[in-house]
C-alpha cells in the first residue's frame, strides 16, 4: 500500500493546479485542445501517461499525439513478483523497464499476483506494456467473489476494440464473455461459459484465441465459444463490427457494485457492494489471484497481426486493421510532460512528477488531477455525453449518452462501462439486457479514494 501511495501522492501535490472542472473531456466529435492533446482510454485530455497506453488517437488533437504503442512480444508473464510492475505514475512507456503498468493495489501472496480492492476503493488494474495485434493469450486465476465485485481478463485496444472474460462474484461458476468493435456498446455479444468447479477456490485457465477471422474462448483448454468476423458486417457502418487492432492485456478487479453507480451496472454486478463481508474482515480486501498470463504473437509475415517493427500507430482515424502501422517509431517520453509529437519534452533526471509539478496539464489520467467529490465528467455528461462514454468509460462509447460517471465516488474513479444514472432511458435499457460492462473501463485514481 505505501509503495503505491508514494508515487500517486506524489502525483496529487503535483497536480493540484489541475482541477477537474479544467480538465477537458474527449469524444468522437470533440478532440482534445493542442496543450492537452492526448485523450485517455478514460475520455479526458491531458500529457503524458495520458498519451502512452490507452490513448485514443481518434478522440486526441491529432493521430500522432498518442506515443506509438509497443508492439507484440511472446511471453510468459510468471505472477510470482512484482519486479516488472510499475505504476502508471512511474512509466514512461518503455517495454524494456516493466512488463505490466497499472493503478491499485497489486500484492505478491504466496507465489502469486493478488489484484486487491479495499474498502471503499476502485480496485486495481494492470496492463501489459505490449501490444497483440492477433494472437492467443490466457491467463491462469481464481476469481474474486462477492456482489458487486467484478474480475476481469479483457483484451483491449486503444480505439476501444475489445474482448472480454468477466467474472460476477455472485456467480462462481461462469465465466461471461463478449467483445466489441471501437466500443459501439452492443449487448447481444454476451455469451455465458460454464466453468467446471468454482472459479474463486480453484485456479482455472481461461484463453483468447484471436485471428482475423475468429475468436474462440477456451477455458482450461475447452472450446466454449467461437465468434466468426464473417457474422459481424454491420449494413449501417458498411464495415465489419469486428475487434481488429493492436491490444493489451488488462486484468482488473472493480466495483460494478459501487452505489454510486447506473443500477443497470449494480444488477448486472450481483447488487451493492458489502464493504463489511467476511472477505473484507479477514482479509481487508477483495482479491483476485492471478499465477500466470502467457501472450503469444499472431504469426504472420504481412499485416494485419505483424510485430517486426518497434511500435504500432494509426494512419487513419478510421481505425481499422488496414490503417494499423508496424513501425520503428520510438515509443518512449522524456518524462511526464512529453506528448507524441514532443516526446523529449522535459527532463529525465527528474521524475515526471516533479518536473510536471510546475504544469497547468493533467498528466496521469484518473490520478490526482480532481479533488475528492467531484466526478470527472459529472457536470459536463450533457455536453459531452452522447459519445464515447465522454467522462471515462471506455467502451461505453458510441452511443451512450449517460456515460461514464458510473462508478465514481471521488473525483479518481472511471467509469464502470456502462450508460450513467443521469440518463434514465439508457439506464433502462441496459438494465434490460443485463449488460455486460463494456470495458471494464474501469478503475483509476485510487490514492483519492483512499485519502478520503
Ligand atoms: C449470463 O449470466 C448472467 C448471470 O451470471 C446473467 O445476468 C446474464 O443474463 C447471462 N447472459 C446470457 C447471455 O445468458
Ligand atoms: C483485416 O485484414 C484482413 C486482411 O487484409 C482482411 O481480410 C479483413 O477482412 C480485415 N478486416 C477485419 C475486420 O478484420
Ligand atoms: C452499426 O453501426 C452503426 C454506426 O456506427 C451503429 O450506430 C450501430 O449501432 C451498429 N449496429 C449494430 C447492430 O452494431
Amino acid at each position: 500500500m505505501v509503495r503505491s501511495l508514494l508515487p500517486l501522492g506524489a502525483a496529487l501535490l503535483g497536480a493540484t493546479t489541475v482541477l477537474a472542472a479544467d480538465i477537458p473531456t474527449c469524444s468522437l466529435e470533440k478532440k482534445c485542445p493542442e496543450e492537452a492533446p492526448c485523450c485517455s482510454q478514460y475520455g479526458q485530455c491531458g500529457v503524458g501517461a495520458f498519451c502512452l497506453g490507452g490513448c485514443d488517437p481518434r478522440m486526441s488533437f491529432s493521430l500522432d499525439s498518442c506515443v506509438p504503442a509497443p508492439v507484440c512480444k511472446d511471453k510468459t508473464y510468471k505472477m510470482d513478483s512484482l519486479d516488472r510492475y510499475k505504476d502508471i505514475s512511474e512509466y514512461l512507456g518503455d517495454p524494456e523497464t516493466a512488463d505490466w503498468v497499472g493503478q491499485g493495489e497489486p500484492l505478491l501472496y504466496d507465489g502469486n499476483v493478488l489484484l486487491t480492492m479495499p474498502p471503499k476503493s476502485v480496485g486495481t488494474v494492470l496492463a501489459t506494456t505490449t501490444y497483440m495485434w492477433y494472437g492467443n493469450v490466457k491467463a491462469t486465476l481464481k476469481t474474486s467473489r462477492g456482489a458487486g465485485v467484478v474480475t476481469a481478463f479483457i483484451l483491449f485496444s486503444d480505439v476501444k476494440d475489445e474482448i472480454d472474460y468477466e467474472w460476477v462474484g455472485v456467480d462462481l461458476h461462469t465465466a461471461q464473455t463478449n467483445y466489441y468493435f471501437q466500443g459501439i456498446p452492443d449487448y447481444t455479444h454476451t455469451g455465458n461459459l460454464t466453468v467446471d468447479g468454482n472459479t474463486y477456490d480453484e485456479f482455472h485457465e481461461y484463453e483468447i484465441q484471436w485471428t482475423p477471422d475468429e475468436i474462440r474462448w477456451l477455458i482450461d483448454g475447452k472450446l466454449g465459444r467461437t465468434q466468426k468476423r464473417s457474422d459481424t458486417w454491420n449494413e449501417t457502418s458498411n464495415q465489419w463490427a469486428y475487434p481488429q487492432t493492436p491490444a493489451r492485456v488488462q486484468i482488473s478487479l472493480w466495483p460494478g457494485g459501487l452505489e454510486t453507480n447506473a443500477k443497470g451496472t449494480i444488477d448486472w454486478a450481483g447488487g451493492k457492494i458489502d464493504w463489511n463481508s467476511d472477505e473484507i474482515q479477514d482479509y481487508g480486501y477483495y482479491f483476485a489471484t492471478f499465477k500466470e498470463v502467457t501472450v503469444e504473437c499472431y504469426k504472420t509475415d504481412k499485416a494485419p497481426g505483424t510485430n517486426k517493427g518497434v511500435s504500432y500507430y494509426y494512419n487513419d482515424i478510421s481505425a481499422t486493421n488496414d490503417t494499423v502501422v508496424d513501425s520503428d517509431k520510438p515509443t518512449v517520453l522524456k518524462s511526464l510532460l512529453g506528448t507524441g509529437t514532443d516526446m523529449d519534452k522535459g527532463d529525465s533526471t527528474t521524475s515526471g512528477s516533479a518536473s510536471a509539478s510546475s504544469s497547468s496539464v493533467a498528466y496521469i489520467p484518473g490520478g490526482g488531477s480532481a479533488p475528492p467529490n467531484q466526478v470527472p465528467g459529472d457536470e459536463n455528461s450533457d455536453d459531452s455525453g452522447s459519445d464515447s462514454g465522454s467522462g471515462t468509460g471506455g467502451s461505453s462509447g458510441g452511443s451512450s449518452t449517460g456515460d461514464s460517471l458510473a462508478c465514481a465516488t471521488s473525483g479518481f474513479v472511471q467509469s464502470c462501462g456502462q450508460s450513467g444514472t443521469s440518463n434514465s432511458n439508457a439506464g433502462a435499457r441496459d438494465v434490460e439486457r443485463g449488460l455486460g460492462a463494456s470495458a471494464f473501463a474501469v478503475v483509476v485514481g485510487f490514492a483519492g479514494l483512499l485519502l478520503l
